[in-house]
């Protein structure tokens, strides 16, 4: 439904979008996960036909955003960062402007209203001046707007931001409800908020994509744990850690001397299991291996290691 191939955005001096690429099936929900300034917001304009790509293409059920754009706004529904509400109209008044803009039929145009504000718990606002609402509710009507006119797909920008903690249950179920008959990718800084509703995460870091993959995959992802002995001699943990390190799906390696035996702590960033050449290696090497366990990397910790800056990065 979403096909985004080296998506890039250029600007004078930063890269913003730096040759993205991720596809999302129809129906599924897709979280776009990453720090501030990590080019969520800019690749969701690229998305919606906000704004031109510098390279790359995406397109949307089939539809170039740059050479098909009507066709590709048609399909979508958008809540940007900020809400597009108007202050003097009422919410009510704006939900049916905002249907008739984007071509509800005539007859239908109240009652689609009236449910877009239902299932974003607005109808009890109906009456009043956007203005005069608390930024949560605004976001609220930024969401009924976006479902109106029933788009295949729906690109949230933050969806929760600056609600209370009942209005984000309340929204994340709105979300999963939504999920199936719309393909939906929303962004967000919070992992939690990916755990309990999406299938399958992007994460995104400077421009770029650190990782992807559904949550079950990224969930499996193992590091592993080994205890070794080695022959007497002059072997130091460089020496211990150097032979892990140049295996593919290996993110770095630390060797610590245990009482006698080694301990090296193996992170990996794959979902295959690396035990088996792990052990080939230790082996081969002429260690006696005392313990090969794989170790769960949490969900958590990965977000944290592929978007914490390393600490000559923070010098900098
Ligand atoms: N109009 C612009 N001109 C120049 N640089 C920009 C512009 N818009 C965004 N940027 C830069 O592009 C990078 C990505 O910004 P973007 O708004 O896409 O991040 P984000 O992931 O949405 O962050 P946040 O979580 O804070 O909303 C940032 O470094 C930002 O400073
Ligand atoms: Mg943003």
């Amino acid at each position: 439904m979403i096909q985004v191939d080296g998506l890039t955005k250029r600007y004078a001096h930063t890269v913003a979008v730096d040759h993205v690429s991720f596809s999302v099936e129809k129906g599924q929900i897709v979280g776009f996960l990453g720090p501030n300034g990590a080019g969520k917001t800019t690749t969701m304009r690229m998305l919606t036909c906000f704004m031109p790509p510098s390279d790359g293409t995406a397109s949307i059920a089939g539809f170039d955003v740059v050479k098909q754009p009507l066709e590709v706004k048609k399909r979508i529904g958008y809540l940007p960062e900020t809400p597009p509400v108007y202050p003097d109209m009422e919410v009510g008044e704006y939900l049916q402007f905002v249907a008739r803009i984007k071509g509800v039929p005539e007859k239908e145009v109240l009652q689609r209203s009236q449910e877009a504000a239902a299932k974003c718990f607005v109808k009890d606002v109906w009456s009043k001046l956007i203005g005069k609402l608390s930024k949560g509710y605004r976001q609220r009507v930024g969401l009924a707007q976006a479902i109106i006119h029933n788009p295949e797909v729906l690109i949230l920008d933050e969806p929760t931001s600056g609600f209370d903690p009942k209005q984000i249950l309340e929204t994340r179920d709105l979300i999963k409800s939504l999920a199936g008959a719309h393909t939906i990718v929303l962004s967000t800084h919070i992992l939690q908020e990916v755990k309990a509703m999406c299938e399958s995460l992007v994460i995104i870091n400077k421009g770029k994509i650190a990782t992807s993959g559904t949550m079950e995959d990224l969930t499996r992802r193992n590091g592993a744990v080994m205890e070794v002995s080695v022959p007497e001699g002059a072997l130091g943990a460089e020496d211990l850690s150097a032979p892990f390190s140049s295996l593919e799906g290996v993110n770095g390696v630390t060797a610590t001397n245990d009482g006698g035996l080694w301990r090296i702590d193996v992170d990996t960033v794959t979902s295959e299991d690396l035990r088996p050449k792990l052990a080939q290696i230790v082996l081969g090497k002429g260690w006696n291996l005392y313990r090969l366990d794989s170790a769960a990397v949490s969900l958590d910790e990965l977000f944290l290691s592929l978007t914490t800056l390393s600490a000559e990065e923070v010098k900098q």
